[in-house]
């Protein structure tokens, strides 16, 4: 039987770039966790010692300290001899996962998942912080609890940082289809990014939940200049509205891109019909534009 601290291991949920995340359970208590173990020394090898550091640390420290409804909870933080832990409360599945084994979302749920996570990625930039790697694979599907309800939340804060809406950061991270122009272009523009990288991720991931594909043409090797020049094509399958409101997420200028913030919460009480969504972006009118 392996422990962690007070946590004993019940399985092997993902081995990751940086570690495991395991099915745990508090052995005084019973509660369940999702118990992601870091091994700190291979993370500063493959970083560079500076940086995995700032990384490691910031993601327990980032994460303890994020408390929204749409954001996998964090139980616990500690460190066990060479591992750095983060217990997290356990979830069913990621969104990736479930899209690769069940199919496209329908867009009613999808609206559901826009709706919970936009929130929780508000949530994250009105901390002044950018998470830089939202994509389906980092948001989970909480356990049901009631029947036919969906519940989705944000998790994996690895590569967060503080910045600003605009600006703040210049490290070129993320995954890479789901990278925003900026990202890519900030050597070359010698400037930086903010927080709006997420918009265009959270656009990247919504029109993937939808379509079990991506906006860009040909093979992975040749999205590079696609998405320098922010040119994404979109599918005739998808409703107009739908089409209308990634379109909004996928403005290549990063002060047109619709904000996290932008969504009317307070009228949209649930996002689940498309009338509602655009309403809910109807402070962004201007006309898609692929390029600049
Ligand atoms: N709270 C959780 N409940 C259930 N499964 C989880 C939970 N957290 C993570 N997982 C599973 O572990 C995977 C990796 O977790 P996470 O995204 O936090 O780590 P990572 O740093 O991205 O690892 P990787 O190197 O694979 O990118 C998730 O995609 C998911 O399948
Ligand atoms: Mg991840």
């Amino acid at each position: 039987m392996e422990f962690y601290g007070a946590w004993r291991v019940l399985s092997t949920l993902s081995e990751g770039n940086f570690g495991c995340v395991h099915k745990a359970v508090r052995a005084e208590d019973k509660t369940p966790g999702a118990l992601k173990t870091i091994p700190i020394d291979e993370a500063r090898a493959k970083y560079g010692k500076m940086n995995s550091t700032i990384t490691l640390w910031n993601e327990l420290a980032i994460h303890s300290e994020c408390e929204h409804p749409h954001i996998v909870t964090c139980l616990q933080t500690f460190t066990v001899g060479n591992d750095a832990c983060l217990v997290l409360e356990l979830m069913t599945s990621d969104v990736l996962t479930e899209v690769l084994e069940h199919g496209a979302m329908t867009e009613a749920v999808a609206f559901t998942f826009t709706s919970q996570i936009i929130s929780a990625v508000a949530y994250v930039h009105s901390q002044g912080i950018a998470h830089r790697d939202v994509k389906l694979e980092n948001v989970m599907r909480a356990p049901v609890i009631k029947k036919s309800e969906d519940v989705f939340k944000l998790s994996d804060f690895g590569l967060a940082r503080k910045a600003e809406l605009y600006a703040g950061c210049r490290t070129l991270c993320g995954t890479f289809e789901h990278v925003a122009p900026e990202i890519l272009n900030v050597q070359s523009t010698s400037g930086s990014y903010g927080q709006q990288v997420d918009m265009w991720a959270f656009g990247i991931s919504l029109f993937k939940v939808l379509t079990n594909d991506l906006p860009y043409e040909g093979r992975t090797q040749d999205f590079n200049p696609q998405i320098r020049k922010g040119q994404v094509c979109f599918p005739k399958n998808l409703s107009g509205s739908v089409n209308y409101c990634i379109q909004n997420m996928l403005l290549f200028q990063p002060h047109e891109r619709v904000r996290a913030n932008a969504f009317d919460f307070a009228l949209i009480k649930d996002f689940a019909s498309l009338s509602e969504c655009i309403f809910a972006i109807r402070t962004h009118t201007k006309t898609f534009q692929s390029a600049p």
